[in-house]
């Protein structure tokens, strides 16, 4: 799925503050998949956030398998700020059925995001998601860092996904 960027628009003043996640992200070194019942796993990871001057970001990430380049986990959404207040909102759609509200707090450049709301289509494989937490970091050296955990029916919050990008020119 592609997500034009609109250069031209200019960005409402409400989102400056997240005006670092702007651009392709692409994963250099394979990102780092766990979690206690499946076997650990390596991947790859474009991320995609733009603006169109409203006050929302919309973002896609699409994510392969290393070798073959087969399609796999997609998620897509939107990205807000309260006005005035550091507090962020998260929504965010996957192509597994789950579909996610996220709620955090931004500092600095350094995203700290926690579920309230999940939903999942009625034939959702299992084990469901009861909770996720997730993090966006501006590295020092310019890279951006994504760190993902959940939890599930049988296991308590978990990392499960750890990917480093660098900006795409
Ligand atoms: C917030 C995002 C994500 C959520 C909530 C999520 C959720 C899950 C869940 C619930 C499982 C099954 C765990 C179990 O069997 O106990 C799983 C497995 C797995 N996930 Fe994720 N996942 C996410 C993102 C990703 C991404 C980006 C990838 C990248 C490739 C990925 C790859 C996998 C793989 C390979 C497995 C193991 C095989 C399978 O069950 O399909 N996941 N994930």
């Amino acid at each position: 799925m592609s997500c034009p960027v609109h250069h031209s628009v200019q960005m409402n003043p409400v989102i400056t503050p997240l005006e670092w996640l702007l651009g392709t992200w692409q994963s250099e070194e394979p990102g780092e998949g766990r979690f206690p019942t499946i076997q650990p796993f390596r991947y790859s990871e474009t991320l995609q956030f733009s603006h169109v001057g409203q006050p929302v970001i919309n973002f896609s990430f699409n994510a392969f398998l290393v070798d073959s380049k087969k399609p796999l986990h997609r998620e897509c959404g939107f990205i807000r700020m309260q006005p005035g207040t550091n507090k962020v909102a998260f929504i965010v759609a996957q192509n597994t059925g789950l579909v996610e509200i996220e709620e955090g707090e931004l500092t600095g450049q350094h995203l700290n995001l926690r579920s309230h709301t999940i939903a999942r289509i009625s034939f959702a494989k299992e084990p469901h998601v009861k909770e996720v937490s997730r993090t966006f970091e501006l590295l020092p050296d310019g890279r951006l860092e994504q760190r993902v955990s959940m939890a599930t029916d049988s296991q308590p919050l978990t990392e499960h996904l750890r990917i480093a990008y660098v900006r795409s020119p």
